[in-house]
């Protein structure tokens, strides 16, 4: 039973509204083959801790042992140690349930910013053994202002692992192929094929004006994930994203014949997947997508007139 009190239904499509710790402790253990989450940079609490000294200071602002006077130094401000010591500790109980609710061929794609990966991979690498990592997948954008300090970072990291690195799913032969970028050099029949990808996808983020767009501030597309379905699932299979926001995985889920749990704890990633999945058979629990559904409707009911 979820902590809703519906009972887990692996074949259907189920969108949950709360803290994903408790929902995914009540789930049972190897169930699902194919896990994708992008969690949240850093959502510890900021704590902001400044170190100061005294120093003797006839004009100073505090008064000491036998009325001298001293001033305060600021020595340092140390605020990211502590939030990212809570961000590991917010993660790592989420990926020990990730872990057991794999079943024992499933995978886990862990999506993550570039400043963080090494800290999380030494936390999956306990996790799931360091023998069962398989890829460090980027995910190479061309977006935004360019930094004139460094190198502009336009990248993500995608972590590829498996339960079982000796046994698990990878299907090459259902992955979208891509344009060779030199076709010239390959001949007409391999340039007509296209290649298949490899642990570096080139693919633009969702633009202000796509299609896709819906509006959640930190949406992925939707032909990554299909990417990352196609090739570690296979059709009927559940997917599960605790980390869901706009629900990305399910319509790329959807599109490919897959089922998939999506958990959630922000209304407004609700209220998008609601709107996002009207079309689709999507089991609402701890939420009531009907007024947001209702707005879609009701436009196309002006649209073909009253019947
Ligand atoms: C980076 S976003 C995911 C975006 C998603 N991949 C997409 O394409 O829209 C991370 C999501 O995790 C959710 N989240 C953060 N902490 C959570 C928790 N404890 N339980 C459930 N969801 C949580 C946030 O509300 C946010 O929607």
């Amino acid at each position: 039973m979820a902590e809703s009190g519906v009972p887990f239904d692996l074949g259907s499509n189920r969108v949950y509204f709360g803290d994903n710790l408790p929902i995914l402790q009540e789930m049972p253990s190897a169930v699902v083959p194919l896990i994708y989450v992008d969690p949240p940079f850093n959502t510890g609490k900021a704590q902001q801790r400044t170190q100061i000294r005294t120093v003797r200071d006839e004009a100073g602002d505090r008064t000491g042992f036998k009325g001298r006077r001293y001033r305060t130094e600021k020595i340092a401000s140390r605020a990211f140690h502590d939030d990212f010591d809570d961000y590991l500790a917010f993660l790592e109980p989420r990926l020990v349930e990730a872990h057991r609710i794999l079943t024992p061929n499933g995978s886990l794609y862990f999506h993550i910013d570039y400043r963080e990966v090494h800290y999380c991979k030494l936390l999956l690498d306990d996790i799931f053994g360091r023998e069962n990592f398989l890829n460090d997948i980027i995910w190479a954008y061309d977006y935004g202002g360019r930094t004139k300090k460094k190198w502009p970072p336009k990248h993500d990291n995608i972590l590829f692992y498996a339960k079982n690195a000796d046994d698990y799913i990878f299907n090459t032969d259902a992955v979208d192929r891509i344009p060779y970028m030199a076709p010239g050099l390959v001949g007409p029949e391999k340039a007509a094929r296209g290649k298949l990808p490899t642990d570096t996808w080139w693919h633009s983020i969702v633009g202000t004006n796509s299609k896709e767009r819906t509006g959640y501030p930190t949406q992925k597309p939707v032909a990554l994930l299909k990417r990352i379905i196609q090739a570690s699932s296979r059709p009927g299979d559940i997917v599960l994203d605790f980390f869901a926001g706009s629900g990305t995985i399910g319509e790329a889920a959807w599109a490919l014949g897959r089922h998939f749990i999506l958990i959630d704890d922000n209304e407004e990633a609700m209220q998008v997947m609601a709107k996002r999945f009207t079309e689709m058979d999507v089991q609402f629990i701890g939420f009531d997508p009907r007024p947001y559904r209702a707005v879609v409707r009701q436009a196309e009911h002006v649209r073909s007139g009253p019947r």
